[in-house]
Formats: structure tokens, sequence, C-alpha cells
């Protein structure tokens, strides 16, 4: 696939997909026996939030594909949630998976390809239970649920995601204890749980090729684009390292079987992921900055931090959300195009309650991919992140990253002028140069 130059104007190529990503516990609602529900349960959403409805999803989520449709998205990527399909070890639940064929077969009757995401961050409280991904039978237990979804849903979907982000389930669960099962600082069994993780994804990897001869399988990974506060040998010893373990672990057991040395020495080899994926997705937003360092600050924040200075959305309870950084696609891409597999941009956004950055970033994103496939990168899509506003873990609602607003009390939805601006690029096949010149300029800098 190859794009073409017009006057200045890199155009998309027709099979070019264009959509959005979500995933089911940030936009279905109500309580699937899952772990997120309980965390929250225990009252340890750190913005205090509740999820409530959500996007109610589960419910209807008719109007909002019909958004779709009017925004010219030729594709939808959503995830299913295993613990409504298995929510007790070996009991599936028909009316769940009922329900997602009736959901799949909305999306296709708009038009939209249908990507699904078999885990996106979420499980059900029975696997949680049993050790997650750190137990040794995880990638049979999430094979066997990988399996069951693809006999069933097999007649209305052919692209499958086996995990979304394997590198942030592990560092965020494993390292920082933001996410459950919210262990501190446990290098090895973040090590594990990434093995694992890929075994899994191997394993299903098989079994859904077996199950349907037209699947496509992948999985999609977060990149963040490190970068060194200095040039001393200690910040950019301490970057590469992030960049090894967060960047670069999928890449590196896709093409090796092994984590890189001294990760790898911490867990199991995973020959048989070689080579298993069909393509590959990245999920970019930010760039943080990295200082080597000692003592207790160090310790809490890992030597990361977002200079006030630098362009940004809008910070989490706690701490920033980082560096906006559209031209973060180009390393990424770079470096997983080593797999030699079509990639896809599954996520791209900005937390931006009042829209002041996201039209920059869009803009300039997805001048950013043009380039890239201008140049030979064998890209197939753009999936914004997100349609609408939807329950951000554990920001709960104070992160924003919908080009339409939600009032998660009301469910009242209103375009931001980012949803008419994508339309616009869609329509146009491509960012024109007037929009390019428009939105050339960083936004004002520092957050809200
Ligand atoms: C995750 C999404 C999340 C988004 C914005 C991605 O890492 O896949 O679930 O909402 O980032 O933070």
């Amino acid at each position: 696939m190859r794009a073409s130059l017009t006057s200045i104007m890199l155009t998309f190529p027709p099979d070019f997909l264009w959509g959005v990503s979500t995933s089911a516990y940030q936009f279905e609602g109500g309580e699937p026996p899952n772990q997120w529900s309980e965390w929250e349960r225990q009252g340890r959403i750190r913005s205090g939030d509740s999820h409530g409805l959500a996007c109610d999803w589960w419910k209807s989520m008719e109007a909002d594909l019909d958004r779709c449709r009017e925004l010219g998205l030729t594709s939808m990527r959503i995830s299913v949630e295993w613990a409504r399909i298995e929510p007790e070890q070996g009991r599936w639940d028909r009316a769940a998976i009922e329900r997602y064929v009736e959901i799949l077969s909305a999306i296709r009757k708009r038009g939209m390809r249908p990507f699904v995401t078999l885990h996106h961050f979420t499980h059900p409280l029975w696997f949680e239970k049993q050790g997650a991904f750190l137990q040794q039978n995880s990638p049979e237990l999430f094979a066997t649920f990988a399996e069951f979804c693809v006999q069933h849903l097999g007649s209305v979907c052919n692209d499958w995601l086996t995990f979304n982000e394997p590198n942030v389930y592990a560092v965020f669960g494993y390292i920082f204890g933001e996410f459950p099962p919210a262990h501190l600082h446990s290098v090895r069994d973040c090590a594990v749980v990434l093995a694992h993780m890929h075994r899994a994804h191997a394993l299903a990897y098989d079994r859904i090729h077996r199950a349907q001869e037209k699947a496509t399988v992948g999985l999609t990974v977060n990149w963040i684009d490190f970068k060194p506060a200095t040039n001393s040998p200690s910040d950019r010893l301490l970057t590469f390292s992030y960049d090894a373990v967060f960047n670069r672990s999928t890449l590196q057991l896709l093409n090796s079987g092994s984590l890189q040395f001294p990760f790898g020495a911490l867990a199991p080899d995973v020959p048989e992921a070689v080579d298993k994926a069909d393509f590959i997705g990245l999920n970019i937003y930010n760039r943080l900055h990295v200082r080597s360092g000692w003592g207790q600050d160090f310790l809490s924040t890992g030597g990361i931090f977002t200079p006030s200075h630098v362009p940004q959305g809008d910070p989490g309870v706690l701490l920033p959300y980082g560096e906006a950084c559209p031209e973060a696609v180009i390393p990424a891409v770079k470096e997983y195009a080593r797999l030699g597999k079509p990639i896809y941009i599954f996520e791209n956004g900005v937390p931006d309650r009042s829209d002041r950055i996201r039209p920059w970033v869009l803009v300039q994103s997805i001048h950013h991919v043009a380039k890239l496939l201008y140049s030979g990168y064998d890209l197939r899509g753009y999936f914004h992140w997100s349609l609408i506003d939807n329950f951000e873990w554990n920001e709960g609602w104070k992160l924003r990253f919908g080009l339409y607003e939600l009032d998660p009390v009301t469910q009242v939805r209103t375009a931001r002028p980012s949803a008419a601006l994508y339309k616009q690029i869609i329509r146009n096949q491509g960012v024109s140069d007037e929009l390019l010149g428009s939105f050339s300029e960083q936004p004002a800098t520092g957050s809200v």
C-alpha cells in the first residue's frame, strides 16, 4: 500500500483504515466480575470516581456507532470482557456472547471493519485470584477463552488482538503498583508476567488460526518516547533501559523469543512467540523525560518527569500525563517495522477536556503517519483514542480523551471541534497543506 503525492498533500490510499479504539471496561458500564470492579469496590480509583454506566454501551451503543459512521470511519476497535463471557471458570455465558454478536453485527452493518481485543487490561476475578499471568497455566486459560470467542464471534469478525499493551499491564501492575494487583518494584514478577502473556499470545495465535481460516491475529503495544534530561552517561543509560524494558519487550519476544539481558535472566524464554503476529499495533501518546538520581524522590518517580514548558494535555490526579508528542510515531514505527509485519496505529490521543491541544495532536500525528507511509512503511490504519470520553482507569473521569464530550450522569454527548476535524481529514484522505499550516504551531505550553 503506498501513499501518493498531490501538491504537497500526502494522500492516504483508499484501503487505509480510519477508526477509533475503545475497550469494554471503559465503555460498557455495569459491574462485570473482574479485577477492576473489585479495585473500584475497594475504593482504590485514585480520582475517587466510580465508573457506573461508563458510556452505557452494554445496554446500547447504536447512537455512538451512528456517530462513527457520520465521521466517515471505516473501522472500529472494541474489546470483549472475559469476565462477562466466562464469569466462573469453565462456565460460559451465552447471553454475553450473543450481545457481542449483536454489537459486532451493528458495527459491520454500518460499513466498518471490527477489530476485537481479547484482553484489554481486565479479566475475571477467578483468574486474578489464581495469580493472573504470574501463574504457570495462565497461557492455557487465556487461549481457551480466545478460542471460545473466535468460535462464537468468528462469523462477525476476522481481526483479533490477543492483548492490549502487555508492557503497560506488566509495568503498571508489578512495578509502579498503579493497576491491580499493585505489586511495587517487583521486577522479576513483571518479567515473568511479560513472558507468560507472550506465551499466551502465541498459544492463542495458533488456536485462533485453527478455529478460523480467515483470521488475522496480532497485538498492540504502548510506545513512550523516553528522552534523557541531559547528555550525561547516567541519564542516557537510564533512558536506554526504560526503552529496552518498556518499548521493546514485545519486539524482543516476537523476534528472538527472549527478553533482553538482564530482564531475560529473570523470566522464561518464549521461543513459541517468534514470528507469531500477522500485524502489530502501536499505541502512541507521549514523551517522558528521564533524569537519573538517588534517594526517595528518585525511587518514587523512577526519574521520570514532564517539564512544565512542554506542550501537554490535562494532568492526572497526581502526575502530568506527559509531553504531547506527535512525532513519537516516527521512532515507534521505524523500530517495530523490523518485524516485517503490517502496522496499525491502534491508539493515539491526548487528555484534553477543552480541546485546546487535541487538534494539533490529531493533525500532526496523522501527517507523520502519512510521511512514514510515503517513505514505504507498511502502515494500514490510524485509530484515534477515542470516540467519546470514557473511564480512564485510576484517573476515572478526570482525564477526557473523547472526540465527543460525555456527561457520565446524563449520558449526553457533545461534539468537540476535533470531531469535525477528524471527519475532514478522513473525507480528504489526508491532511491538506492548509490544515497543516493552521496547526503547525505547538499550542501554548503547560497544562491547564
Ligand atoms: C490504554 C487505554 C487508555 C489510554 C489513555 C492506553 O494505554 O490502552 O485503555 O485509556 O491509553 O491513557
